[in-house]
């Protein structure tokens, strides 16, 4: 009986602590298939890295409040990519100095002697902010332990120009040369800065990039990675780097350079294409790619979905600030040119595939479907032979709702989110667009959460993220223009698995870093 008891209790503790934990997603305009903190401000992410079974993200965080202020790196940790669990803060601001962008590298032979004698450790490149007078130089922490705690260098910094801008540090490994490549930015000068280090603390200065491309606002977040062709033949080199304000778009974005990087010096290629943006949106800025991936896995790249002009605004509580989806990076190369592709990560949490056109409808007409609540997904192919403007509309209501199209006679491909609901600010009413390409496909793939749509078309050369406030939680998805005739869609669509339901993925997630934590005790 005793027994018996004993185990009620302790499985209600269960079911009551697994319910709180749902509800602490479940608040309106909580993302069901994003990483956002549970409470609190978080800007871009940090130190992306695989690591024994462990995908990392860090995040800039402020653990006092929903406003940007105290940055400090939070942490969650994943072993798919999608189910996160959040960890305690890991690097905190300390003694005025701030804790800014960085990455994480995995020091294997304990290069830097900042790892345990012969044992391999993580440690983390980061730029320390201090005010009065602004000073941001870089500096190192390290973790023994899998990231759950850090230590920071005694003798930072490691790189100090003396700057007040001087920051964002990605830092990859260099296989061909055996050392540390870093990419920092000097922000005011649109520069991107390489250092080479073969033990993490002592640097030197290989090459500049850059003033180059667009120049409007300060360049952050750079990063420089090495992405394979869509059919496996060959690769090539991107760097990439984040500009606020002045983007295009509106306030914060990022564009893509491709070309070559031999080891010293990065070289913008000739090619047409070779020049675009990773994101044609106005959501989706610092994004960086995971450190230490196994081999056969692609590039992979996380941003932070929103943007400077209104991210202080955005009508969420307890927490402000979300990270976009995963998304496999490779580059296609045909008749237009050359263009970097993005493939998000999300079919894990698929449910049954719905085929269109839906049995019973006209399969010229496709589509016009009730009922959908985020998070879902669509995947679209659109052809016309009569009209120009195209696409799908997600209806919350009559009036409400956002339009994803394609305009053929303007060359465009856009996200219209005007009339999707709440409109926090007038940066935030906004058409986004982006020139497509007519030898291309007019196919799109939608990715829709409660308060966000990612989109990925002509065959993900083309990504799109907005955030968007609809008037309520459901979706009648449509295509339009509405006659029969004239638009053709084919494609598929799936009902999306929240990350936080009490599913075998978030349970395994939980089950996953228990079991880190008992091998960590094991290991004391
Ligand atoms: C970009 C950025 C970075 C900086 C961080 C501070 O969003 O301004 O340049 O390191 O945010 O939170």
């Amino acid at each position: 009986m005793r027994a018996l008891i004993l185990f009620t209790a302790v499985s209600l503790g269960l079911v009551t602590n697994v319910a709180a934990q749902e509800q602490q997603y479940d608040q309106p305009y909580r993302p069901q298939i994003h990483f956002s903190p549970q409470k609190n401000w978080t800007n871009d992410p940090n130190g992306l890295v695989y690591f024994d079974g462990e995908y990392h993200v860090f995040f800039q965080y402020n653990p006092f409040g929903d406003q940007w202020g105290h940055m400090s790196w939070g942490h969650a940790v994943s072993r798919d990519l999608l189910h996160w669990q959040e960890l305690p803060v890991a690097i905190p601001e300390e003694n005025g100095v701030m804790i800014f962008t960085g990455s994480i590298v995995i020091d294997h032979e304990n290069a830097s002697r900042l790892c345990r004698p012969k044992k391999e450790c993580m440690v983390a490149i980061y730029t320390g902010h201090s005010q009065n007078p602004q000073l941001q130089n870089q500096n190192l922490a390290y973790s023994l332990d899998r990231g759950r705690t850090w230590v920071k260098y005694r003798n930072n910094p490691v790189l100090d120009l003396h700057l007040s801008d001087f920051r964002d540090p990605s830092v990859s490994w260099d296989e061909k040369a055996h050392r540390w490549v870093m990419a920092v930015s000097l922000p005011k000068e649109h520069t991107v800065r390489f250092y080479a280090s073969s033990n993490l603390k002592d640097w030197k200065q290989l090459s500049d990039f850059g003033p180059a491309g667009d120049t409007a606002g300060d360049w952050e977040c750079p990063d420089l990675l090495r992405i394979p062709a869509v059919n496996k033949t060959g690769s090539i080199w991107a760097l990439k780097v984040g500009l606020n304000p002045g983007a295009p778009q509106g306030g914060s974005g990022e564009q893509y350079f491709l070309g070559d990087f031999d080891g010293t010096t990065f070289k913008l290629s000739e090619e047409p294409g070779a020049q675009g943006w990773t994101n044609y949106g106005k959501d989706d800025y610092c994004a960086i790619s995971f450190n230490n991936l196994p081999r056969e896995q692609q590039p992979i790249l996380l941003g932070w979905m929103s943007n400077w002009q209104y991210a202080a605004k955005l009508p969420t509580s307890p927490w402000r600030g979300q990270m976009s989806l995963p998304r496999k990076l490779a580059y296609v190369r045909d008749k237009a040119g050359m263009a970097l592709t993005q493939e998000p990560i999300v079919a894990g949490l698929r449910g049954p595939r719905v085929a269109l056109p839906l049995a019973g409808t006209n399969p010229k007409s496709a589509l016009k479907h009730d009922g959908l609540v985020p998070p879902y997904e669509l995947d679209l192919d659109f052809e016309s032979s009569t009209e120009d403007v195209f696409g799908v509309r997600l209806h919350s209501d009559e009036q409400h709702y956002t339009e994803i199209g394609f305009d053929r006679s303007k060359q465009q491909f856009y996200i219209d989110r005007t009339r999707a609901g709440a409109t926090i600010s007038t940066d935030f009413a906004s058409k986004t667009t982006a020139h497509t390409v007519p030898s291309r496909r007019y196919n799109v793939r939608i990715i829709v959460d409660r308060s966000s749509v990612e989109t990925y078309a002509q065959d993900g050369t083309i990504a799109m993220t907005d955030l968007i406030f609809p008037a309520n939680g459901k979706n009648r998805v449509e295509i339009f223009p509405p006659s029969q005739d004239s638009v053709k869609v084919t494609g598929q669509m799936w009902q999306l698995k929240s990350i936080w339901a009490s599913g075998a993925g978030s349970n395994a997630a939980d089950a996953h870093v228990d079991s880190v934590r008992r091998k960590k005790a094991a290991d004391k």
